[in-house]
């Protein structure tokens, strides 16, 4: 049960209470964040109720605000989803829970050197430079027949009893990202001209990635950055943000914010897809910045494919005119390599071809 925990203010609190921030934690000048909030991006709503009833009318103009969006940036809105507004706060109830644990607690996840999943946290490891002010949990999730509790099941064997009703709401939660995530395949198989069903099924069985980031309040946000410049490398990622703000987009040079709306998911293209779409929709690079009052939450669910599905775009989207410009991959062996050669100011996918 969640209330018998008792919360515990977060290691990072320290750090908030100095007025100078480690050095590890300052960005070099290029990158440090904007002195001002930047300009709103303007970013499509996309209408999924519309979408989802089979109106001819909602169905065009979602494929056309997306098919511009994504030849663009990547990067849109998905209202009206569908999605119950209780699960949505259940979830950022729990990792307010989970974050607000002693470290001791939270290190029972502690994600260990070369894996993605478990508790990581830049306020207790500050060997290298540039470290994201940030604390994050990460597991996995599938929606393959055996692996259907593995979210739950994740919490119960890492983090125990206490933790299970937590994990129930996760495993709820990234149960309702997959079938959003399909829908939205729908979409961008329409966008693209292959067809509703091509990527739906591409991504039928998915093994795909949640991560909750906790971005607590730092006396120099102008200083600092809650996550630095980088490209999704996973197919789709969907991520609700809390009201405080804080998401940036690098659109026609420049850094945009992305203006929070709690009843929207905001929705990128990650470097998967980009490849899968021969290039044609484009991922683009964001960060997230923070601040000195308020902790800052999202939640993030990252589609990748089945780790044996060969990442190759459909022959429609191939021609003389248009040839391959990515080599088949598997999602592993791009992970892998993001892994081992992620610097902030880098397009992963360019490099790794
Ligand atoms: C991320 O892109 O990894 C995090 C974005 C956010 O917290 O808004
Ligand atoms: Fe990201």
């Amino acid at each position: 049960m969640l209330s018998q925990l008792k919360p515990f203010s977060f290691d990072a609190s320290i750090l908030q209470h100095h007025s100078h921030i480690p050095p590890q934690f300052m960005w070099p000048e290029e990158e440090k964040p904007c002195p001002e909030p930047p300009p709103s991006l303007d970013v499509p709503p996309i209408d999924l109720g519309g979408f989802l009833s089979g109106d001819p009318e909602a169905i065009s103009n979602a494929t056309r605000l997306v098919d511009q969006a994504c030849r663009k940036h990547g990067f849109f809105l998905i209202v009206n989803h569908g999605i119950d507004m209780n699960l949505i706060e259940e979830a950022h109830k729990g990792t307010n829970f989970y974050f607000g644990m002693p470290l001791e607690e939270k290190e029972r996840a502690l994600r260990k050197p070369g894996d993605h999943c478990g508790y990581a946290s830049s306020f207790t490891n500050r060997f290298s430079s540039k470290l994201p002010w940030k604390e994050t949990l990460s597991f996995r999730y599938s929606n393959e027949g055996h692996l259907s509790s593995v979210v739950e099941q994740y919490f119960w064997d890492v983090m125990g009893a206490n933790y299970a009703s937590f994990g129930r709401i996760c495993q709820k939660y990234c149960e309702a990202m997959n079938t959003l995530c399909l829908n939205v395949m729908e979409i961008l198989g329409i966008s693209l001209r292959v067809g509703a069903t091509y990527f739906r099924e591409f991504f039928e069985g998915n093994d795909s990635i949640m991560r909750l980031n906790y971005y607590p309040p730092c006396r120099k946000p102008d200083l600092a950055l809650g996550t630095g410049p980088h490209c999704d490398p996973t197919s789709l990622t969907i991520l609700h943000q809390d009201d405080v703000g804080g998401l940036e987009v690098y659109v026609d040079e420049k850094w945009h914010s992305i203006t929070p709306n709690p009843q929207a998911f905001v929705v990128n293209i990650g470097d998967t897809f980009m490849a899968l779409s021969n290039g044609i929709y484009k991922g683009c690079l964001h960060r997230a910045v923070v601040n000195s009052a308020t902790p800052r939450k999202s939640l993030a669910f990252f589609l990748c494919p089945r780790m044996d599905k060969i990442v190759r775009p459909p022959k429609q989207l191939v021609s003389e005119g248009n040839p391959r410009i990515y080599p088949d991959f598997t999602w592993p062996a791009l992970l892998e390599f993001t892994q081992k050669h992620y610097r902030s100011d880098m397009k992963t996918l360019e490099s790794f071809v």
